[in-house]
């Protein structure tokens, strides 16, 4: 049923520069893996087939990645190094991957406009490399569409003093964990914020989202956003947020990336 994600790739990254002057953020390693390849395993690990990345200038290394590497796939075959290529080759097997570029970075919104191009008039994921989730969650939230077939988005509660970093929601509570959405509203001040419910970076959204995109002025910090087209979308048809199970660790920041770091490795690598 949902076969299409969306990966908004075209930010500028410039919380890490200068690591990103000439590389795109979601190529930046977890130990060895890039970003945006989680990402990738989480959107095929749901069932999705059909990978879209709104990409931009300087993003090159995206595509490149996922994609076969001739010279060097032949340099190490028969190696034990084989195997450190093995699942980027099985997702090349195993899905389409396509691009288009957002030419100016108007914000997440008008990435996700741009990404229709991709996605055509069906229901679709969007991830958000940068927001590191090691339990599945697009896929908590796919079970969830299969029985509501609404836009859903994932959220979190977070410290009262940082709701100016995210969109937060507001909404009744309809089950455990699960709220019908009646209000969002994107990076409020804290004594602004109806709640300490965030959204992070995994949403299903149903295609009617692109029109209301359209109809949309600059909001927050003069962008385009997300945030502000499923508040409008929520004003007609039901939205859902979802308290997603599992950890998350903010990689768009310097501690969320490093704190992933060390628990990717610990979990993953650290042999004693
Ligand atoms: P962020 O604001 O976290 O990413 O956007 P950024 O702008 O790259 O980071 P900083 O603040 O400069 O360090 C969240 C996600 O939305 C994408 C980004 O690539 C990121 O994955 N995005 C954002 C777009 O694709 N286009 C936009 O216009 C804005």
């Amino acid at each position: 049923m949902l076969k299409k994600c969306l990966f908004p790739a075209a930010g500028y990254g410039t919380r890490f520069l200068p690591a990103t002057k000439a590389m795109p953020k979601e190529m930046l390693p977890i130990v060895n893996k890039p970003l945006i390849q989680f990402g990738v395993e989480e959107a095929i690990e749901a069932g999705f087939t059909e990978i879209g990345f709104v990409s931009g200038r300087g993003k090159r290394a995206i595509e490149d990645h996922f994609d076969i590497s001739y010279e060097l796939e032949h340099q190490i075959a028969g190696s034990v190094k084989e195997a450190l290529l093995s699942d980027v080759r099985d997702m090349i097997d195993k899905c389409a991957f396509s691009y288009t570029r957002q030419a100016e970075v108007k914000g997440l919104g008008h990435a996700i406009l741009t990404g229709e191009t991709l996605i055509g008039n069906e229901p679709f994921g969007v991830i958000l490399a940068d927001d590191f989730c090691d339990s599945g969650v697009i896929k908590q939230m796919v079970g969830l569409f299969s029985h509501y077939q609404c836009s859903i988005v994932a959220i979190e509660e977070v410290p009262a003093d940082q709701t100016d970093k995210y969109g937060i929601v507001d909404g009744k509570e309809i089950d455990e964990g699960l709220i019908k959405v009646s209000n969002m509203i994107e990076k409020p001040a804290p004594e602004d914020a109806p709640t300490n419910l965030a959204v992070i970076g995994r949403y299903i959204l149903t295609p009617d989202i692109f029109s209301i995109i359209r109809t949309l002025e600059p909001g927050a910090a003069g962008e385009i956003q997300i945030t502000d087209a499923i508040c409008e979308q929520a004003k007609n048809s039901m939205v859902l947020a979802y308290k997603f199970n599992g950890t998350r660790f903010d990689c768009g920041s310097l501690k969320g990336y490093v704190e992933a770091t060390n628990y990717v490795y610990d979990k993953y690598h650290r042999k004693v």
